[in-house]
């Protein structure tokens, strides 16, 4: 596995391309197992590539770009027991000049949920992303479904501008005890930790409701706010249509139920992407070409 720093020093990524399809999983680090399942999941389709960049433009002035979790070596130690052809761990000054003039915004897809929560949240990840792409070139490149919003909006980069990129949505890791794994949950005292099971208690809930038969809109999402009354703070419940998060008050097709709440000191999401085929309801994926599961 190799470390690459500059972006000269991804030169190297030439000969990688010789031996497959370029796989790109790009993180902010504090690695846990939800993205080593990406790597593995990129393992099966071509050559992978880390990035391992926190970037400071998608996160809000009052949020927590600078206690983010920075924990590189260890992170180089779980990937170097994946097959990962390499990583690549810039400084900010390889990503952003002085200036930041240039900036990918958007579409309907960004408004509302974490984009209404988190304004210019989105324009930060649309700007580093389209900026990993261009330096990396993928053919192939994965993100977790646990950030659902964010595939969505990078789904609608991918086609709008065009990239010849082929995104894979991976499933949501989860403890045991269904909290979806993310590297905020470090910030959860073991009190905090037993609260933030609302998030997918709700729901759970949410899909429970769904498989009795509701297809309201308002009543699924009611029933799951109810139970994330839990948290220190809703942000939102939302049940949205995928792929553009339309507020249908029938629920059909693909739906997404979608949670943010404050527990403590993090803020958390979580959601499940469900199938409505008839009577029957699924788990599903996001983009054209997911994992289940
Ligand atoms: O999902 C993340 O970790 C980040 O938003 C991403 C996609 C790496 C962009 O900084």
């Amino acid at each position: 596995m190799k470390l690459w720093h500059t972006r000269d020093d991804l030169q190297a990524l030439q000969s990688l391309r010789k031996d497959g399809p370029l796989v790109l999983v790009p993180t902010m680090g504090a690695l846990h197992e939800g993205h080593l399942d990406l790597v593995r999941l990129g393992s099966e389709l071509g050559q992978v590539v880390v990035t391992v960049f926190v970037n400071p433009t998608q996160f809000g002035p009052n949020e927590d770009f600078s206690s983010y979790p920075r924990t590189l070596e260890s992170d180089l130690e779980l990937l170097s027991k994946l097959p990962v052809s390499g990583v690549f761990a810039p400084a900010t000054k390889e990503i952003y000049g002085s200036d930041l003039e240039v900036t990918v915004q958007p579409g309907n897809r960004g408004m509302g949920l974490c984009g209404g929560d988190r304004p210019g949240h989105f324009a930060g990840v649309l700007t580093v992303v389209a900026k990993l792409f261009g330096l990396t070139q993928p053919d192939v490149a994965i993100f977790g479904r646990k950030d659902a919003q964010q595939c969505l909006v990078i789904g609608q980069m991918v086609e709008d501008l065009k990239m010849p990129i082929q995104l894979v949505d991976a499933p949501t890791r989860r403890e045991t005890d269904g909290l979806a794994m993310s590297s905020r949950n470090r910030y959860l005292s073991a009190d905090q930790r037993r609260q933030a099971l609302c998030l997918s208690r709700a729901l759970s809930a949410g899909k429970q409701s769904m498989e009795n038969g509701c297809r309201s809109r308002a009543e699924v999402q009611q029933t799951i706010l109810d139970i994330l009354q839990d948290a220190d703070q809703v942000e939102y419940a939302e049940v949205r249509q995928v792929p553009d998060l339309g507020k249908n008050e029938i629920l059909a097709g693909k739906i997404l139920l979608a949670v943010a709440a404050r527990v403590g000191p993090a803020r958390l999401i979580d959601n499940f992407v469900l199938q409505i085929n008839d009577k029957q309801v699924t788990d599903s994926y996001l983009l054209g070409t997911g994992r289940k599961s």
